[in-house]
Formats: C-alpha cells, sequence, structure tokens
C-alpha cells in the first residue's frame, strides 16, 4: 500500500525522489518522506504528515542535496499517520530503511533489540529493519550482505529500500512477496515499488523476484539471490510513458478514467475477437489446448475486481452452461472451496499486487487445477509473473483509487471469456457471433452513456445530503448494484449497501423511510415485474427511489421516483457494462460536490498490497 523510490546518480536526486513520490502517492498518502546521503557522508532526512505536496513545500523551503536517496508514500499499519512515525526510519545516522508490507514478528524483534539497548524512535514495525541492518553493518558485512541477513530475520511480506552512510553512491532494493523493481537508466539508476515512479526518468526494468538483492548504484546494479548468488532478472521495455500518468484538462484522475473508458473496452477487446468469433487463444496457445476440458470456473478477487468476478458467474451459468464459484480473495486463501476435476483457477486483479489475490493464487497454484490464471491490466505485475496463464485488460494505468476503466475492461475479458466457453461446450458459432457482436458494440453505446454527465452531476445533488442509500438489482445487475454501492461509499463515504432486490423484506426495508435513497437497476428483462413490485415496498415506506432503467421500461407508477433512462436498450452481456457507467458518475459527482477527494478517498490506497 505503500510506494518506495529510491534513486542512485552522478547528480542532485532530490527532484527526481520528489517527483517518483507524487506519481506513487496513489499507493498511500498519510504521510510522506525522503533520505538523503548527503556529500560528507551524513543522512538527513525530511518528513511530513499528510500529502507528499506539504512535504515538497517543506523540502523547497529547506532544501537539501546528495546523489544517492530513498523516499516512501506511507499508508499507515503500525502506529498512526504521524511525522514520527513517517519513513524513511534511521538506526541512528547510520541506516535509513523505506518499507513497503508488514513485519509480522516485529514485538519479538523489537523486544529482542530492546534488549540488547537499542532504543525505538517510532512505533512502527518498520524501525527494526534499520536496526537490524545496523547491527549487520556494524559487524562488519557490507550494504547488500547486512540487509540480506538482516531481512532473514523477518516474517512477513515486504519490499524495502535501505541506505547507509557507510556505504557511499549506493542503496539496496529488496522483496519478498511485495513488488520491486529496478529501473535503468544513463549513469543513474532507481527502484521502486511500481514502475509508475519512474516512468518520468525510463522504460527500462528488471523485476526483482522473491529474495532477490539488488545493489544499486549510479553506474550499475548487481542483482544477488536468495543465497547471495549473482543472478540475471530479463529486461523490460515498458509500453507507458510519463504521459500516461497525466490528468490533463480532467479535474480528477477519476474523472478523465470514466471518459476514457470507451477508448479503454475498445482496445481491450481488439485482440480477443477474431473474424467476429472470440479468439480461442485468449489466455495463450497453452490453455487453448485445454480449453475443451474446463469443466468449471474459480475466481478469486478483491473489491470491485470481485464484483467483476460475480458478474461473470452469472454469464458463465447462463451462456456457457458452467458451474462458477466467486471467493472474496481473503477468504479464498483460508477457506478454498473444493477443486473439483477439470477446473479453471482465475484471479481477477486491475494491478496485480493485491497481497489477497496474490495469496489465494500462491495456493491455487498447489491445488490441482487444470489451469492457473489471471486477468489483470497489467502485464509486469506479480500476478501475472506468478500464474501459468494471463489475459490483459487494456485500460492503461489507472490512478484514481476507484476502480472505472478498469473494471469495465475486465468486464468485457470476461464476457468474451465467456463466449469463448459457451463455444467449445457446443453453443453453435452462428450464435457465438451474434453475442460476440453484443460485446463489440459496447464501447459505442459507453460513448452515448457519457452524455448522461451533466445530467448525472445535477441528479447526484440528491444524494449530497443523505446517510444512507440501498443499491438493487437482479441477477446480473446485483453484482452492478454491489458495485455502484462499493462507488458510492468509498467516495461520498455515504454508507451504502446492495441487495439482490428479492431480498429487499427479508430484513433492509426495515431501514426504509424517508431518508433512505434507494437506487434500483431495471433493465428491460424478464424480472421487471418482479423489480416493479420491490419499487412499489419502497415507496410504500417513503423511500426515495432512483432508478436506472432500460429506456422503455415499465416502471409502472412513476410519480415521486427520479428516472434515469440509458439511451438504448441493452442485453443481458451488454447491461452490467452499461449500467455501471451512471454509478460511477453519480458516485464521482456526490463526492465532489461533498468536496471529497475523489482521487485519494479518505484511509485507502489503490493497491493493497497488505493482507
Ligand atoms: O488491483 P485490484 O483489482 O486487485 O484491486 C482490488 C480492489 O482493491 C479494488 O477494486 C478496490 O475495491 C477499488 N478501490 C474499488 O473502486
Amino acid at each position: 500500500m505503500c510506494g518506495i523510490v529510491g534513486v542512485a546518480a552522478k547528480r542532485d536526486i532530490a527532484s527526481l525522489l520528489l517527483e517518483g513520490l507524487q506519481r506513487l502517492e496513489y499507493r498511500g498518502y498519510d504521510s510522506a518522506g525522503i533520505a538523503l546521503r548527503l556529500a560528507g557522508g551524513e543522512l538527513r532526512r525530511l518528513r511530513r504528515a499528510g500529502f507528499v505536496s506539504r512535504l515538497i513545500e517543506d523540502f523547497e523551503r529547506d532544501p537539501m542535496a546528495g546523489e544517492v536517496g530513498i523516499a516512501h508514500t506511507r499508508w499507515a499499519t503500525h502506529g498512526a499517520p504521524t511525522e514520527r512515525n513517517a519513513h524513511p526510519l534511521f538506526s541512528g545516522r547510520e541506516v535509513a530503511v523505506a518499507h513497503n508490507g508488514i513485519v509480522e514478528n516485529y514485538e519479538q524483534l523489537r523486544d529482542q533489540l530492546a534488549a540488547s539497548g537499542v532504543s525505538f524512535s517510532s512505533d512502527t514495525d518498520t524501525e527494526c529493519i534499520a536496526h537490524l541492518v545496523a547491527l549487520e553493518l556494524r559487524a562488519g558485512k557490507d550494504l547488500a550482505a547486512a540487509t540480506r541477513d538482516a531481512l532473514s530475520q523477518l516474517v512477513g511480506t515486504y519490499s524495502v529500500v535501505v541506505l547507509a552512510a557507510a556505504e557511499p553512491g549506493a542503496f539496496v532494493a529488496a522483496n519478498r512477496g511485495a513488488p520491486m523493481v529496478v529501473g535503468l537508466g544513463e549513469s543513474e539508476n532507481y527502484a521502486a515499488s511500481d514502475i509508475s515512479a519512474l516512468l518520468h526518468a525510463t522504460r527500462r526494468y528488471r523485476f526483482l523476484r522473491n529474495g532477490d538483492i539488488a545493489l544499486v548504484r549510479a553506474d550499475r546494479v548487481e542483482i544477488s539471490g536468495p543465497a547471495g548468488e549473482a543472478v540475471d532478472r530479463p529486461l523490460v521495455e515498458s509500453e507507458f510513458g510519463p504521459e500516461s500518468v497525466e490528468r490533463g484538462a480532467y479535474r480528477h484522475y477519476m474523472q478523465k478514467e470514466i471518459f476514457e473508458q470507451a477508448g479503454a473496452v475498445r482496445n481491450t477487446l481488439r485482440p480477443l475477437i477474431v473474424e467476429g468469433l472470440p479468439d480461442h487463444f485468449l489466455f495463450g496457445a497453452e490453455l487453448a489446448g485445454r480449453f475443451g476440458d474446463i469443466a468449471a470456473v474459480h475466481i478469486a478477487a478483491c473489491g470491485s475486481a470481485y464484483n467483476a468476478g460475480l458478474v461473470a458467474r452469472q454469464w458463465l451459468q447462463e451462456h456457457a452452461g458452467m458451474p462458477c464459484t466467486v471467493e472474496i480473495a481473503s477468504e479464498y486463501r483460508y477457506h478454498p472451496p473444493p477443486c473439483p476435476e477439470n477446473c479453471l483457477y482465475l484471479a481477477i486483479s486491475q494491478s496485480g499486487e493485491t497481497a489477497d489475490t496474490l495469496a489465494a493464487t500462491r495456493l491455487a497454484l498447489e491445488r490441482g487445477y487444470l489451469g492457473v490464471a489471471a486477468l489483470s491490466n497489467v502485464a509486469t505485475s506479480s500476478l501475472v509473473r506468478m500464474v501459468e496463464h494471463s489475459l490483459l485488460t487494456r485500460a492503461g494505468l489507472e490512478v484514481g483509487v476507484a476502480s472505472t476503466k478498469a473494471l469495465l475492461t475486465q468486464l468485457v475479458a470476461l464476457a468474451m471469456m465467456t463466449l469463448a466457453l459457451a463455444r467449445q461446450q457446443g453453443k453453435p458459432d452462428q450464435d457465438v457471433r451474434a453475442l460476440t457482436q453484443q460485446v463489440a458494440a459496447l464501447p459505442d453505446l459507453i460513448e452515448q452513456l457519457l452524455e448522461m454527465d451533466a445530467r448525472m452531476e445535477q441528479l447526484a445533488g440528491h444524494f449530497e445530503n443523505r446517510g444512507h442509500a440501498l443499491f438493487l438489482g437482479r441477477g446480473p445487475m446485483w453484482p452492478v448494484a454491489m458495485e455502484g454501492a462499493l462507488k458510492l461509499k468509498e467516495l461520498s463515504y455515504i454508507h451504502a449497501e446492495a441487495y439482490a432486490a428479492g431480498e429487499l423484506k427479508h430484513g433492509p426495508l426495515a431501514l426504509v423511510d424517508d431518508s433512505m435513497m434507494v437506487v434500483a437497476l431495471a433493465p428491460d428483462d424478464g424480472l421487471l415485474p418482479k423489480l416493479r413490485t420491490n419499487l412499489e415496498e419502497v415507496r410504500a415506506r417513503g423511500g426515495q427511489l432512483f432508478v436506472v432503467s432500460a429506456p422503455r421500461a415499465d416502471l409502472g407508477r412513476e410519480d415521486g421516483m427520479i428516472v434515469v433512462r440509458l439511451p438504448a436498450p441493452s442485453t443481458n452481456l451488454q447491461a452490467p457494462v452499461l449500467y455501471t457507467v451512471p454509478l460511477q458518475l453519480l458516485a464521482y459527482h456526490a463526492a465532489v460536490r461533498k468536496g471529497n477527494n475523489v482521487d485519494r478517498p479518505r484511509n485507502l490506497a489503490k493497491s493493497v498490497t497488505v493482507d
């Protein structure tokens, strides 16, 4: 959840580090800090609670210069989000550490270190690492060996950068279970917890594997494996440049990302449709050879990606007749469902770095699945590198904490996976072709929907002063209702819950009075008459109805109801994608009206890299 960046160069690198921090801030933003090794060998740091901008303002007032340094933006786990607990953490003036992850045995390490006379100046688990490295350095080891031996005493997953007064011109980057990438420049080199921190500096990267230690200097990077042996990690050229994370004329990243959705969906679909049919090789050649054997699918994911999985379950059942189980990844890893024969495991994760999804997938790799696959937006992510087969969405970098274009691209990729499996299960080509056309039409339909923006901005006013909202949907629209509720709560801090509409009278109806906003999703499908009954149940209790519906859906009495009609009718493969868009706009505008920070909602982070 935290962001880490380190630079070694032959020039002052403070501005490079600070720019890296700004680009990483989406990963955690409750405090930030920078530490440099000054020309005389002294380690000096500046840390601030709050956003990176505050750190930069104070840095500019009292700058320092150095050719090697590390920096960090924090999402607090151990210790309050204060300056005292902000990284880099020091051991005396000898060692500085910035860390992402959790040291699970930190209490024990802290007691041991305290017993040997070490005094602590923060409440963090990270400070143990700094003291352990300092002790190893004092025993005469070089920085790489000292870091390796210090890290071998930790339990947990982490990525870390370490700077030492005794090691001029170098810092160390290491990881276990959390991502760390080394960036290669001209006469300067870098490391970061993800490439977005380095896009302004380089496009050439080497991803560290678990247990690797990289000694980073301006003129070279030496990577050693878990036993200290020299290792070579493949050179990867990123397709993304600094422009991928520019906000342009938009007010927020989230707004930009909502408006990029038609293009993102188009880009994702392009390689997945071949001559009007789903690409048989969508997960690569190896899985294609066994596609016909797949008899069931298990999906694990978190947050919006989990909601996408729930939509896919409905599609797989309906169009491919395929049983599908969808688990929240943090549940899967401790309570995995029995693994039936010929079952495909699929992890869905935009970032490919979500700790629970990675842990679930690690477990899945040991469980005898027909194949372990990932659907991710990041080709170089830990998840994609971990699995046997992968399918990539092409949403581009998503910076806003709320998942928007990533979710829509996941949905269309899952629709294509459904159709590829349906074809294997014997659905006639002409039917599959017609369904593929429905999916292929989505980018244009999304473009039309975005024209609703001004109206949604105005309607968001109905939510501004509400404390609670219920979202209702049936079939594949139930997970869309869940997504709508998730968006509203994470951005506007309005308490929102989603229910399968039929569940309303089994409990949640007790909450409905004239202060309750009830958002119902009403595509014109066979379940509309049932939904109409639910609307009447809400109306009878004085609840404020907000209905997002098909253009000509018969909603019964509409007086006192706010009705948003989509411009065109949609099929079962289209509706979950299309109905998500007005709900995104609603949540976005409700949050903006409330003055909330939509790109960085309180207490959240873009990549949840701790469990
Ligand atoms: O990167 P991932 O897709 O694995 O992230 C999963 C969730 O953390 C993410 O979807 C989260 O729920 C978003 N904030 C929702 O908008």
